[in-house]
């Protein structure tokens, strides 16, 4: 037990891999300096009390019993009440949020903020070093499911509690077999530039649709998981189901090709699977707008090795590889493995 205690949860970048987590398949993300910090103290009585420092607002609510709410409101709620319906003992507090990860830009600020509050939390009362962080992920991604109502899947927390300097991590969804690739980028660099467009993965239109289509077609095709469908067979399915896991399974095995490129310092081929996975999202799984479109222009005419959008799709940001020999346009942001979620002293 302490009287007080700081968490940063971090950004993440997804690498390659995209809309597979709720299928079963593969992904290579791995968190970034930017981030969300917590401060909590502890207090008497028996509520929490939240302060958004960046939007000057504050919430304030009873500990049980805990009500639903709006925007960044239903992270905090949702993390105390989750975190108490999993057997935590969480303390009466005052929570201090600020963070420098741009939302909506589709670097997962959400799942930065959500467990930055659960390890701030869980220090407070004496429990956040023993914590299994798989099963925290899965915590934190109940908050998005139940409280956000944006029925993302476990990418975002996983990279953001998991991930390791230096490294990617390849997460199997299927198994949540969790494997650190190092990133050797020869002098390359991946930057990320911001497309303007914002998305709010709980609108109905978007991604909550997209989720549902694959639930389809997997139960179409008789298989838990769409990434263990026969590919074959999804070309039986209706449009846009068929297009819908034919992005699916093309993605899952872009991974494994990416982290092969990686190993024999193929830069080249990993610019070619980022391009191939954006035309992917664009076509078969119609997750493109036209801001994603220009900025993915800019960054290949800054002669970007290759370009796709990241995240949840329907805007956020474009993420590139360059080359040694060219310079990519002055606001894109470079991003490089960072650390896990932490405690800061
Ligand atoms: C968002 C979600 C993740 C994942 C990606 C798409 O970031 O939060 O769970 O589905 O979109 O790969």
């Amino acid at each position: 037990m302490t009287g007080e205690a700081t968490a940063r949860g971090p950004a993440r970048v997804n690498l390659i891999g995209e809309h597979t987590d709720y299928n079963g398949g593969l992904a290579l993300p791995f968190p970034i300096d930017v981030g969300v910090t917590v401060r909590a103290e502890a207090i008497s009585g028996d509520e929490v009390v939240a302060v958004a420092t960046d939007l000057g607002e504050e919430d304030r609510f009873a500990l049980r019993d805990v009500p639903a709410a709006e925007g960044w409101r239903a992270f905090v709620r949702g993390t105390v009440a989750e975190l108490r319906a999993a057997g935590f003992a969480v303390r009466p507090a005052r929570l201090e949020i600020a963070g420098n990860a741009p939302r909506g830009g589709g670097l997962s600020s959400s799942a930065a903020l959500e467990v930055a509050l659960a390890l701030a939390l869980l220090a407070l009362s004496g429990e956040a070093d023993a914590v299994d962080r798989v099963a925290l992920a899965k915590l934190c991604s109940r908050v998005e499911n139940a409280w956000v109502g944006a029925q993302t899947g476990l990418l975002d927390q996983l990279a953001a509690l998991v991930g390791r300097p230096g490294c990617a991590l390849r997460i199997d969804f299927a198994t949540l077999d969790l494997r650190p690739i190092p990133l050797e980028l020869r002098g390359h660099r991946l930057v990320v530039l911001d497309s303007g467009a914002t998305h709010d993965l709980s609108a109905g239109e978007g991604y909550n649709e997209r989720r549902a289509e694959c639930e389809r077609a997997a139960a179409e095709l008789g298989v838990r998981w769409l990434a263990e469908a026969d590919p074959a067979a999804t070309a039986r399915l209706p449009d846009p189901l068929d297009r819908r896991a034919e992005h699916v399974l093309t993605e899952d095995a872009r991974v494994d090709e990416t982290i092969a490129a990686l190993e024999v310092g193929d830069l080249a081929a990993v610019g070619a699977l980022l391009d191939a996975s954006h035309a992917s999202l664009r076509d078969l799984y119609d997750a493109s707008v036209p801001e994603v479109e220009a900025t993915r222009e800019r960054l290949l005419e800054a002669r970007a090795l290759g370009a796709r959008m990241m995240g949840g799709g329907f805007g956020g940001g474009v993420l590139a590889l360059f080359p040694p020999t060219a310079e990519p346009p002055a606001e894109a942001v470079q991003v490089e493995p960072g650390l896990p979620a932490r405690l800061l002293p």
